[in-house]
C-alpha cells in the first residue's frame, strides 16, 4: 500500500464558512482522515479533497435552511452533511439517522469530542423509524438513494409544510423529472433545484428542494398515522412537539 494521504489546509472558503468554528471542522476533517479511513467509513482518496467536496459542500446547505428548526439527516453516514450544518448552525436540533452500527459508533464519538449537544444519533432505517421519530421540520440526505427512493423514506418524517433538501449532482433535474409521480403520490406540492454557495465554491453545491403540504407522506400515509395514534402508538402528530 502506497503512502497515506495528507489531509489539507483548510482553503480559504473554510475560513469563511465554519468562521470560529474552524478548528471544530479541522478536527471533524481529521477524524475522518484517521479513523474514518482506518475503519472503512470513507475511501482514503477523499482525503485530499475532504474540505471541497465534503466538509464545504455539505456546510453552506445552512444557507437554505430556516433558523431554529428541527432536521434529520437521513442516511448520514459519516457525518455528512449533519456534522457539518451542526457546526455552522448551532441553531438548529439535528438527527443523525443512520442504520449501521460502525458509523453511528463513530457520530457518536464526533458527537462527543466536538461538543455537539444539539445533534441527536439514532441507529436505524428511515422507512422502520417514521412511526416513531417526532417529525422534522427539514429532512436532509447526501449521497443515499435516488430521490423517488430517498422521498419516500424521508418525506413521511416531515412536519406539515416541512421539506426535504437533497445534495445531488449534475443528475438533480434528471432525477427530478423521474421522480414527479411518486413525489405527488406523497404529497409534495413544490420542487426546485437550487445552487446553494455560489460565492464560496466552484462549482457551488446542487440541491434538490422537495416541499411538502399538510400530508407529508400522501394520504394513505396520513390514514396510517391517524390509526397508531388511536391505539395510542407514537405514530401520531396531534399534539406532539418537535425535538
Ligand atoms: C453512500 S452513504 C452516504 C453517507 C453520507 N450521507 C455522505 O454523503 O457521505 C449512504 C448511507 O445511507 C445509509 N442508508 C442506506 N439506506 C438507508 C435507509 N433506508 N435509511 C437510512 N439510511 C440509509 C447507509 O447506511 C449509508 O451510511
Amino acid at each position: 500500500m502506497g503512502p497515506q494521504a495528507e489531509l489539507p489546509e483548510p482553503p480559504p472558503a473554510a475560513h469563511a464558512i465554519f468562521g470560529d468554528r474552524l478548528p471544530d471542522a479541522v478536527r471533524y476533517a481529521e477524524l475522518l482522515a484517521d479513523i474514518g479511513v482506518g475503519r472503512g467509513l470513507i475511501g482514503p482518496r477523499e482525503v485530499p479533497r475532504l474540505w471541497e467536496r465534503h466538509l464545504l459542500n455539505c456546510a453552506v446547505l445552512a444557507e437554505v435552511i430556516p433558523e431554529q428548526v428541527s432536521v434529520c439527516d437521513v442516511g448520514s453516514g459519516a457525518g455528512l452533511p449533519g456534522i457539518p450544518l451542526a457546526l455552522v448552525r448551532p441553531d438548529l436540533r439535528i438527527t443523525l439517522l443512520e442504520p449501521l452500527l460502525r458509523r453511528t459508533n463513530f457520530l457518536h464519538e464526533v458527537v462527543e469530542l466536538l461538543g455537539l449537544d444539539q445533534v441527536t444519533v439514532v441507529r436505524g432505517r428511515a422507512e422502520e423509524v417514521m412511526n416513531d421519530v417526532t417529525p422534522v421540520h427539514v429532512v436532509t440526505a447526501r449521497a443515499v438513494a435516488p430521490l423517488d427512493r430517498l422521498a419516500s423514506w424521508g418525506v413521511p418524517l416531515l412536519r406539515p409544510y416541512g421539506e426535504m433538501l437533497a445534495l445531488k449532482g449534475d443528475t438533480a433535474e434528471q432525477e427530478l423529472r423521474a421522480a414527479r409521480a411518486a413525489l405527488a403520490k406523497l404529497g409534495v406540492v413544490g420542487t426546485s433545484v437550487l445552487h446553494v454557495g455560489e460565492e464560496l465554491l466552484d462549482p457551488p453545491s446542487t440541491v434538490v428542494r422537495v416541499e411538502v403540504g399538510e400530508s407529508p407522506g400522501g394520504v394513505r400515509f396520513a390514514a396510517k398515522r391517524a390509526k397508531a395514534a388511536r391505539r395510542g402508538g407514537r405514530g401520531g402528530r396531534g399534539g406532539r412537539r418537535s425535538p
